[in-house]
This record gives C-alpha cells, structure tokens and sequence, in this order.
C-alpha cells in the first residue's frame, strides 16, 4: 500500500483545483452531527486543511486546528497548530473528538496516528475519520490504486486502536461536474489522467464511495 502524495507545499494548486460548489451534500455536516450530539468539546481537527469541519459546527464550538502544512495553515481558521499528526502537541486525555478527514492516506502508518488521537482524547471521547474507497468515482476510473487508509481497510485499522467502532459509508451520486473545465480540474484534484476526462460528457455525476469511521474512547 502506497500513502497519498502529501504535495500541499510543493503543488497547492491541486488540492485547490477541488470545488465544494461541485457537492450535492456537506460531508461535514454529518460529523458536526456526531460532535455535537454528544457534546464532545474541544475537537481536535488534525489534518484539517481550510476549516471545513469548524466551519460545520456551530460557531461557538472549540476547534483547534492541527496541520503540518505552512500552506495550508496559512488560509486556516485561528486557533491553529503546525505539528504532525503522530504527535500531537496536546495532554494526554484532554480533547474531546479528534478529526482526521481525509488525512490518514497521508501518512505511512496511520495506525501510528490513530494511537496518538486515543491519547489526546478523554474518556468516552470521540475519534472520526474519513476515507475514500478504490471505487469511487467510477465514471472516471477502473479503480484508484490500494493506499495505506481507504475504505477497503480504514475500519480494520481503526478496529486496532479502538474498540468501539461504528462505521458509515456512502455511496451515491454526490459531485456533480458542471462543464469539461470542472472534470479536468476534478482529475487534477484528485491524481487522474487528464485522459480520465474523456470517458465522460459533462455535465456528469459522479457516483462517491467511502466511509466515515467513528470510535469512543473506552477503557481497556
Ligand atoms: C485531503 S486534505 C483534508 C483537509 C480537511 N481535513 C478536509 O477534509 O477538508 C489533507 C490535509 O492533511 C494535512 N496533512 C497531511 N499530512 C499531515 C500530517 N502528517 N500531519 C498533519 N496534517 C497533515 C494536509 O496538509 C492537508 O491539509
């Protein structure tokens, strides 16, 4: 299993070629769900981009905002940490949720990671993470390439650390891409061929597949 090119310094631009304006639904609206049903306070955003999951939540909620990338962290909501997700720069149990959406193919081991979440966060606290599957976005591809946390296997990996495991998948049809411009700029986004382009005439839909992996933090 190969992690995903962490390329967010080097080419910001393809991270950026992805338009939210493309979703048919908020992805994070469903963890902002979870994170405040059961008011689990502060969230640890780790891996955590522009700010979409704070940005979810209701205004006043406590996120701090956990990144490795000067990029990113430059157009991220405050407070804001630079640190690596294997170590993060908080006290044991002292969190209430830790956020790792689409962060965990990033990394080499992200079992590593995923050990460093239990022990920031407290008792009965909530650990998430979000995934894509190989399968996604069958329009455009046979099937992106094993990584080292997609769908296939997030659950297993999580299963490792945890022992209460709820896992949510989707598969439905999500994006919509308006024009041929919004399908190169799809492709771009996320590691196709351009070539991938031509299989499609736009304005498409695509069909998105992954999950959603929740765990409390129980005692062992
Ligand atoms: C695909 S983006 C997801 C951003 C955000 N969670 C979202 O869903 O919009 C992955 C993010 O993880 C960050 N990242 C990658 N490796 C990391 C690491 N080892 N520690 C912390 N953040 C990392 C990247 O800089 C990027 O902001």
């Amino acid at each position: 299993m190969r992690r995903v090119s962490n390329d967010y310094d080097a080419d910001p631009g393809r991270w950026r070629s992805h338009d939210s304006g493309w979703l048919r639904a908020d992805p994070f609206a469903p963890v902002a769900e979870r994170i405040t049903s059961l008011a689990a306070r502060p969230v640890l955003d780790v891996g955590g981009g522009a700010g979409a999951l704070g940005r979810a939540l209701p205004e006043d909620w406590p996120v701090i905002l956990v990144d490795n990338s000067p990029t990113q962290l430059r157009g991220a909501p405050a407070p804001k940490i630079r640190a690596s997700a294997p170590a993060l720069p908080v006290a044991s149990s002292s969190v209430g949720a830790v956020a790792m959406l689409w962060l965990l193919y990033h990394l080499d081991d992200p079992e590593q990671a995923i050990a460093e979440a239990r022990r920031a966060l407290c008792d009965d606290g909530l650990f998430v993470a979000a995934t894509a599957s190989r399968t996604s976005d069958p329009e455009l591809t046979d099937g992106y390439p094993p990584t080292t946390f997609d769908a296939e296997e997030a659950p297993r990996i999580v299963a490792r650390v945890f022992d209460d495991v709820d896992v949510v998948s989707w598969d439905a049809p999500l994006t919509v891409l308006p024009d041929r411009a919004a399908v190169l700029a799809f492709c771009r986004s996320h590691f196709l061929p351009p070539e991938a382009a031509d299989r499609v005439t736009p304005p498409v839909t695509l069909t998105k597949r992954g999950c959603f992996v929740y765990a409390r933090k129980r005692a062992r």
